[in-house]
């Protein structure tokens, strides 16, 4: 049985489906979508394809596809740039010249994986369909969802990008049994950046016990969590497609400082060590701002290091500059005003424009001294 969630936009709208052990269903859930396709490009990793690959291919034989292309990039955060970007479109052109014979994009990986190669289909031929298939707990909950494609550049984090929805997210839980312990910590962070903000029954369903069921990975809590973070995102997403409204800030809650700090430490942290921090540095801001309470920062506090997620990054002041400079390119900031999103109470979140600068630089000391 997959569990069903429908990003409701219009034409562009697409089911996101999960369930425990579907991934050999690949090929027949595309064709009960519609998507008649018979030629694939599966970009991935060389650790997720050795894990998933084959099954994936055996699928798409079973239905009829003809040609099935393997694309490997880089497992880590910093193959996410121009050059591998650059590549993986020589590959689908040098694989699928002919505008006939126009693939149907697989992304099959974490996070990397699909905001790459989500960029690559939506600019190769001006857009060609792709789904996704998250293997990450990040990828399910969040990053497969809303159609943000993107890669570094310049030392910013996603600033060359598209908004190209998939044709369908397909994620076998199951998958999630070989990710490493401290890739699954890392997708915790959303999920309780969801609770914090998004959803206050979430938070105190996490506190009471459904954080521990997610972490030993029972599938039941699973296929909960997943479906409830992606039907949180998709009433984003479906409110504010294009982030133009403020509406779809929110999902940024710990990524301005957490962006900041996941590039300066190169990639030291996961994206969701750095975002654990940088909830915890918003949140203290919100608390100096008045904003929220105490108690409201005791507890995001404790859920995080339940979830074994670091609450700073000690040790490191010689990253405040690179820190501070990383900051002045976020992209919520304008014309040099700094804009955050600040926590009010589990599941209520505020934007806040113009935070002193002595503040935010004293806040962003406190997690990285
Ligand atoms: N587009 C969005 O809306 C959005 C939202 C949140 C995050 N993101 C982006 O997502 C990225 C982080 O994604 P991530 O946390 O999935 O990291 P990731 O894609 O780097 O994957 C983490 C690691 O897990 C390995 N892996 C993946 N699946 C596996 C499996 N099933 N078994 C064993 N190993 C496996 C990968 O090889 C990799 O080394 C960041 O670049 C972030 O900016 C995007
Ligand atoms: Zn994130």
């Amino acid at each position: 049985m997959l569990s069903r969630v429908d990003v409701d936009l219009g034409a562009r709208s697409y089911p996101v489906l999960s369930g425990t052990g579907c991934l050999p269903q690949l090929g027949a859930t595309l064709r009960t979508h519609g998507l008649a396709h018979t030629n694939a490009f599966v970009l991935t990793n060389s650790v997720v394809a050795a894990l998933y690959f084959s099954v994936v291919e055996r699928s798409l034989a079973e239905v009829g596809f003809e040609r099935v292309v393997l694309h490997e990039i880089p497992a880590t955060e910093e193959g996410k740039n121009w050059d591998v970007f650059s590549e993986t479109c020589a590959a689908l052109l040098h694989h699928f010249p002919d505008a006939g014979a126009s693939p149907l994009v697989i992304l099959l990986g974490g996070g990397v994986v699909g905001d790459l190669g989500g960029f690559a289909a939506a600019v190769y031929r001006r857009g060609v369909p792709f789904v996704q298939v998250p293997t990450t707990l990040l990828a399910a909950v969040d990053s497969s969802v809303g159609g943000k494609v993107a890669v570094n550049f310049g030392g910013v984090k996603n600033i060359m990008g598209a908004f190209s929805q998939p044709r369908l997210v397909l994620c076998d839980l199951a998958t999630l049994s070989t990710l490493p312990a401290r890739e699954l910590r890392s997708g915790t962070a959303e999920v309780i950046k969801y609770g914090a903000v998004c959803c206050g029954t979430m938070f105190s369903d996490l506190e009471a016990g459904l954080l521990e069921k997610l972490l030993a990975q029972e599938p039941a809590a699973l296929v909960d969590v997943v479906t409830r973070c992606v039907r949180l995102k998709a009433a984003v997403v479906e409110r504010d497609e294009f982030d133009k409204l403020g509406i779809r800030n929110v999902l940024n809650f710990g990524h301005t400082i957490g962006h900041a700090l996941e590039l300066s430490a190169e990639y030291a942290l996961t994206h969701g060590e750095a975002i654990a921090i940088g909830m915890v540095a918003a949140t203290r801001l919100a608390l100096r701002l008045g904003l929220c309470d105490v108690t409201f920062s005791a507890r995001l506090e404790a859920l995080l290091k339940r979830a074994g997620l670091p609450l700073s990054y000690p040790g490191h002041p010689e990253l405040f500059e690179p820190m501070a400079r990383a900051l002045q390119l976020d992209k919520k900031f304008q014309r040099g005003k700094n804009v955050f999103v600040l926590p009010l109470a589990p599941g209520s979140w505020r934007q806040v424009e113009d935070v002193p600068w002595t503040l935010v630089h004293e806040i962003m000391r406190s997690v990285i001294e």
